[in-house]
């Protein structure tokens, strides 16, 4: 089964579909895309594209796929290009629909005429790509995907900021050298010094702020490309799906990865900040200056060498500053010189953006717990 095979008699090449696959890793939009299907299903019987008895067939069948996800039951075959196709796909066995079946229409055959939606011969699965495309569908999907993630994150980070004041807060009286070119300068307090990181931190809480109304912008009804004349309220989904704007342009709609670029230059200038914390602690729990202890449960020892004391947590939130300026990088250059719109270089967006929140949802608690149990 394939969203786009109405026009093609061949097969595609194995290692082409290998290529071409992104259900490896884009599986994780399975509950965007669930839930921005839904709300196109309420979309489309608002327009008259659906009947409510149409609509509320849709929604039960998405509810029915989602329950199988949640409960690793949803089972992704192998011919199931992405997300988008496998979620259709099913549907279409939940609620009976026919789109494995020979002589499916051809997507631009599909009748997109204002109607009751009844007796056309199509589909009430199919019916629910009317007037939707994968390039907006996906673009969705991400927008909201990122969207979900950003308040965990924005408490793990809070949760570091509390970890730092409170170690501040015990120390107020504590005296140590400031250093400047890594060179003994002037005597500060050791609050003072935590404090420093603490404010780095309060703007990586600012931007994130910042960039979080870019990611509320909502690409669906743009189409593939050029929107369509089927008369689907996007303010209204844009409330359904929590977003706090439209996408003015449609071609823009379907190329914008900007909020990615700055998802990801915002986790990488984070982990720098972690790295920076990172590396004064490494030095300063080394034997040669003495001036902390980290705690056993984050650190690691040596087989042969029992007087050590490895801070492997620390290193390791220094080491992963690597990848995630290598995913922005990657980004950039995958936006560079791409025309105008959907391309499928695109593609190539979700893995360093679902690499990213990974590695920040594990340094950002690890670096608290380091704080809080230091000595
Ligand atoms: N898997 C695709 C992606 O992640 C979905 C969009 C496909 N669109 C297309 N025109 N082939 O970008």
């Amino acid at each position: 089964m394939k969203l786009w095979g109405g026009r093609f008699g061949g097969t595609p090449d194995e290692l082409m579909e290998r290529l071409n696959a992104s259900i490896g890793f884009d599986w994780r939009l399975w509950a965007a895309d669930i839930q921005g299907s839904m709300a196109y299903a309420r979309a489309l019987e608002r327009a008259g594209l659906l009947t409510a008895a149409e609509r509320d067939r849709l929604i039960q069948g998405l509810e029915a796929a989602a329950r199988e996800f949640e409960v690793g039951e949803f089972e992704i075959r192998p011919s199931d290009e992405d997300i988008h196709t496998a979620v259709e796909r099913r549907l279409g066995e939940l609620i009976g629909d026919p789109l494995a079946t020979k002589g499916r229409p051809r997507p631009d055959s599909i009748a997109l005429r204002r109607s009751s939606g009844q007796g056309s011969g199509q589909s009430v699965a199919g019916k629910l790509h009317t007037g939707r495309s994968r390039n907006d569908q996906v673009a969705t999907d991400l927008r909201l995907y990122l969207m979900g993630e950003i308040p965990g994150l924005r408490q793990r980070l809070s949760e570091l900021q509390e970890a730092i004041l409170v170690k501040a807060e015990q120390h107020l009286d504590v005296i140590m050298p400031g250093y400047t070119h890594l060179q003994r300068a002037q005597p500060v307090l050791f609050s003072h010094w935590l404090m420093s990181y603490f404010w780095m931190l309060q703007r990586d809480r600012e931007r994130l702020d910042d960039l979080e109304k870019r990611v509320a912008v909502l690409p669906l009804g743009a189409g593939a490309l050029a929107g369509h004349s089927l008369g689907i309220d996007r303010h209204f989904l844009a409330a359904e799906l929590g977003f706090q704007a439209i996408c003015e342009n449609s071609l823009d709609a379907v190329s914008d990865r900007d909020f990615v670029a700055e998802f990801l230059f915002w986790a990488a200038l984070l982990q720098i900040h972690l790295s920076r914390l990172a590396e004064d602690l490494i030095i300063w729990s080394s034997a040669e200056f003495g001036f902390v202890e980290l705690d056993d449960a984050y650190a690691t020892g040596s087989s042969l060498m029992p007087q050590k004391k490895n801070p492997d947590s620390l290193e390791l939130l220094r080491g992963k500053v690597g990848r995630l300026v290598g995913h922005l990088v990657a980004l950039l250059t995958t936006l560079k010189g791409l025309p105008s719109t959907y391309n499928k270089d695109l593609q190539e967006d979700k893995e360093p953006l679902f690499d990213a929140l990974d590695t920040l949802q594990l340094a950002l608690p690890v670096a608290a717990g380091v704080v809080r149990t230091l000595k």
